[in-house]
């Protein structure tokens, strides 16, 4: 059996990796460790009923309930666990700090006592801040790093963390960096869910600025497959970039959204802009097409479908998620009310 420990596990591109590996490798066992916070949710891991799959709650920077939990003999950990949301990161970035960076280290840490033959480090396009509109820029794995919001720094930490682990120590490391992942369970703060369930909602959308940042959109298992080559397939101290090229602008996106649910676009409520808003994302994959043989298999068309259904036959996550922490935070950041019920 090939033994893993994947941080993260009960979140929206965490859960989407378990159910990949129960599904496509049968000679997986692994460890779902996963300190359920606002946006971890074991509804996202109801339909899992492999014995394959332990589910432990657990705080990565928890070094004890680390090494209690990380099997023996273990082939890798796959850090999925961080908080994710750049406008909480903004709002205040002490947790930030405390499971993005701090956290990366004790797996790191613990990987090296351990022995465990490879740390793969889940990143973001982040890192390497935003490029400039309209132009043909992308980014690849040698863009220098340029960090703009409290959350990019905080994942670009990390990636220093794991290069050094790498360089210093010689623990076997891979990076990859995606770019916006959509699909089903994602947490209702981020732009797309957070449309389609204040659209299902008849609530308004808030629009930050001119609506025109530009982000480069990939399926989220389509991601999860390029995690899973970059873990079977990487080289030891590489980086990947995992992106669908597929850039949209926001409002091309919400309209998109709206136009598929039949709701009008006077839902649209432009609010003041994020402070430090990145302007563009746009990922360059030649390198993870030639050297892990990755291509995405959705198209943004099939992939948007998927995901409005999903959404559409879920109104009891969305119910439970929507009831959660976000609310005030909205309203307090962009003076926007979000309905509960
Ligand atoms: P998410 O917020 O949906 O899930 C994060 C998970 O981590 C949750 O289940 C949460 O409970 C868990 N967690 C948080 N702090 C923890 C801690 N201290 N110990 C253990 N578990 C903890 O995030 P996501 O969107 O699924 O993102 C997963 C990873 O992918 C993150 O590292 C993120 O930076 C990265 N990423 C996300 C995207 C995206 O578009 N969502 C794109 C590129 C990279
Ligand atoms: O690029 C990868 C990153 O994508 C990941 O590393 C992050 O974890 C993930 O959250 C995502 O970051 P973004 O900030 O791009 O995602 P978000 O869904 O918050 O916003 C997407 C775009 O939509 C961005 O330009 C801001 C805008 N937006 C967002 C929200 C929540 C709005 O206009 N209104 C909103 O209400």
């Amino acid at each position: 059996m090939t033994k893993l420990f994947i941080t993260g596990g009960a979140g929206f591109i965490g859960s989407a990796f378990v159910r990949l590996l129960l599904n496509e490798r049968p000679d997986v066992e692994l460890i779902n460790f996963d300190a359920l916070t606002y946006a971890g949710n074991l509804d996202n891991l109801a339909d899992l009923e492999s014995k394959r799959h332990h589910f432990v709650r657990g705080d990565i920077v928890v070094r004890e309930d680390v090494l209690a939990n990380l099997p023996q003999d273990c082939d890798a950990i796959i850090n999925f666990a961080a908080e994710s949301h750049v406008d909480r990161s903004i709002a205040s970035a002490g947790e930030f700090l405390r499971t993005n960076i701090i956290g990366t280290q004790v797996l790191l840490d613990a990987a090296r006592e351990r022995n465990v033959r490879r740390f793969v480090q889940v990143s973001t396009d982040e890192v390497m801040g935003s490029l400039p509109e309209d132009d043909l820029s992308y980014f690849t794995e040698d863009s220098p790093f340029a960090p703009n919001s409290p959350y990019a720094a905080s994942k670009a930490a990390a990636e220093h963390f794991v290069r050094a682990a790498h360089h210093t120590f010689g623990v076997d490391t891979v990076i990859t960096r995606c770019g916006n992942n959509y699909g089903p369970r994602q947490f209702p703060e981020k732009f797309l869910p957070l449309t389609i369930s204040n659209a299902m909602h008849n609530d308004t959308i808030p629009i930050y600025g001119d609506g025109l940042n530009v982000r480069d959109w990939i399926y989220v298992d389509d991601h999860c497959r390029g995690i899973l080559a970059a873990l079977e397939k990487g080289k030891s101290g590489s980086v990947y970039n995992l992106g669908a090229r597929n850039e949209r602008k926001n409002l091309e996106v919400v309209h998109s959204l709206l136009d598929t649910l039949g709701k009008p676009r006077t839902l649209l409520n432009f609010v003041k802009d994020r402070p430090g808003h990145d302007r563009r994302y746009a990922i360059d994959p030649s390198l993870a097409e030639t050297e892990l043989d990755w291509r995405p298999l959705e198209s943004w068309e099939s992939g948007l479908a998927k995901t409005i259904d999903w959404y559409q036959q879920n109104p009891t996550w969305i119910e439970r998620t929507r009831s959660g922490a976000y609310q005030d935070y909205y309203k307090n950041q962009y003076g926007v009310e979000v309905r509960t019920t």
